[in-house]
């Protein structure tokens, strides 16, 4: 009987991606995929390396696992893959008996050998062992096709690593140097996917406006995509305000299926911080990209992140990335609390010196401060109209469903005849916190009293 593989996944939508890839990898070398831990002959657990509670996360699944493997009679083989495996390579193995192999993101081809070594039906060695851990210049699992989940949005990675170096990230040490796809690669996976019934895709990159494949730029690749038939919807993600041409900005404005949503991140407001950080532009400059943004692309909703307690900020200088989030008046951000990570340049070279009180007081503030914000951008949308790509069941609300509007609101609407995949015309009639509720146009006045029913729920 085929060997039964059990994946779990943490970490950012690249993980996800990378997870379809190694189901498709590991499915074409006979293995069987499992949802069920217990049927499982092989547990895979993907990882994030990006902040010690990343890391956190998988030790306590560990213990767990460690736990639940002691009490089967049958044998269980644990693998671990991705940012954490790639950044603590064997020390992750020599630390926790429970872990039987590591894979990091570029060796995924490798898992059937890997798996079979660690099973003992096959050869360990310790050219495969370095394998595991190889970083690539090239590899981008050109013919690999993902084993998605289902679902209206699709994944698709363009680009992997990232050239970048900011001097907090872990990224670019577990995920390598820059490469991408050719673009009539992601063509065909896109044409493949309106055959399959997605209706949105969305373009993945550590760096994803850094994308460059013979002539092909960024701004060309969103177009040609844009442009396959039957898709309804392109979104992109994560790119970096660096490197954000004007071409890219009027292909989001005038591009009908590019939707109006960019995330934009910005890491800090000041421009000592953002120096220090090496993230290569201004305040001023980020500001004035964001303004463009505003200014050529109608209703955009432009999302951030923000790193509060960086090495050396001091309390002023937080101001000014307050200051900043005031003006802009970002939809939504995820800040989050500077966090040290080994090997980076900011680990080696400046003291991870500011209190974790004050990093609270700073974390505590800004969400707060974008608490606000959003819930002010999401009531001044009420009464407008939107059309709503519908996800998926509301679960705690039975009768609703959720999805997105073109501009990435999260929003819920009376599920009444509604399919899920359909693009539903709606009216917004309330704003709680990040969600909107909304009526379908057609049956605004009957479903639009569903809400009154519903002001308890949070
Ligand atoms: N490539 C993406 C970043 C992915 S990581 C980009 O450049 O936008 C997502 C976010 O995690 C980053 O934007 C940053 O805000 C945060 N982050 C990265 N390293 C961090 C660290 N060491 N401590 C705290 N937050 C970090
Ligand atoms: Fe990390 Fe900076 Fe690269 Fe983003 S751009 S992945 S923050 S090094
Ligand atoms: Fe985490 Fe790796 Fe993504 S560190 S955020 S899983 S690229």
């Amino acid at each position: 009987m085929a060997i039964q593989v059990h994946i779990e996944t943490y970490g950012c939508q690249m993980n996800e991606y990378d997870s379809e890839l190694v189901k498709s990898i590991l499915v074409n070398r006979g293995f069987a995929l499992t949802d069920s831990f217990g049927r499982s002959d092989v547990v895979l657990i993907n990882t994030c390396a990006i902040r010690e509670k990343a890391h956190q996360k998988i030790y306590g699944r560990l213990q767990q696992l460690k736990r639940e493997r002691a009490l089967r009679s049958s044998r269980l083989t644990i693998g671990i893959l991705g940012c954490m495996a790639q950044n603590l390579k064997q020390d992750l193995v020599d630390g926790h008996d429970e872990v039987d192999f590591v894979a990091g993101p570029d060796s995924y081809r490798h898992l059937p050998e890997l798996i079979d070594a660690a099973r003992g039906d096959g050869e360990p060695s310790a050219a495969l062992g370095a394998a595991a851990l190889k970083l690539s210049t090239t590899e981008t699992y050109t013919g690999v096709d993902p084993i998605r989940s289902g679902g209206v949005n699709a994944w698709i990675a363009v680009m992997r690593g990232c050239d970048n170096m900011c001097t907090f990230c872990v990224v670019p040490f577990t995920r390598g140097r820059e490469r991408s796809r050719d673009a009539a690669g992601v063509v065909a996976e896109v044409e493949a996917l309106v055959r399959d019934g997605y209706r949105q895709v969305t373009l993945l990159g550590q760096n994803v406006n850094s994308y460059r494949h013979g002539n092909v730029r960024f701004a060309d690749l969103m177009q040609i995509v844009g442009d396959v038939p039957g898709v309804e919807r392109v979104r992109f993600t994560s790119p970096h305000p660096k490197d954000f041409p004007a071409d890219l900005i009027r292909a989001i404005a005038e591009h009908p299926k590019l939707c109006k949503h960019i995330h934009l991140p910005l890491q800090a407001g000041n421009d000592r911080v953002l120096d220090l950080m090496r993230r290569t532009y201004t305040h001023a400059e980020f500001r004035a990209l964001a303004a463009e943004m505003r200014d050529r692309v109608p209703d955009v909703s432009i999302t951030t992140d923000v790193i509060v307690g960086f090495p050396t900020e001091t309390a002023e200088e937080f101001e000014d990335t307050r200051r900043l989030m005031e003006d802009v008046r970002f939809d939504a951000a995820f800040i989050f609390k500077y966090s040290e990570r080994k090997g980076t340049y900011a680990q080696r070279k400046l003291p991870d010196d500011v209190p974790a009180a004050e990093k609270t007081r700073r974390i505590v503030e800004l969400v707060d401060l974008q608490k606000r914000i959003t819930g002010e951008i999401n009531h001044a949308l009420v009464g407008s109209t939107a059309d709503v790509l519908v996800e998926e069941a509301v679960e705690r609300q039975p009768g609703f469903v959720s999805g997105r509007t073109d501009n990435f609101k999260h929003t819920i609407l009376p599920g009444d005849g509604i399919e899920i995949g359909d693009i539903v015309p709606v009216r917004i009639e309330s704003a709680r916190g990040a969600t909107l509720c909304a009526s379908p146009i057609e049956a605004t006045a009957g479903a639009s009293s569903n809400y009154i029913n519903q002001k308890d729920s949070p």
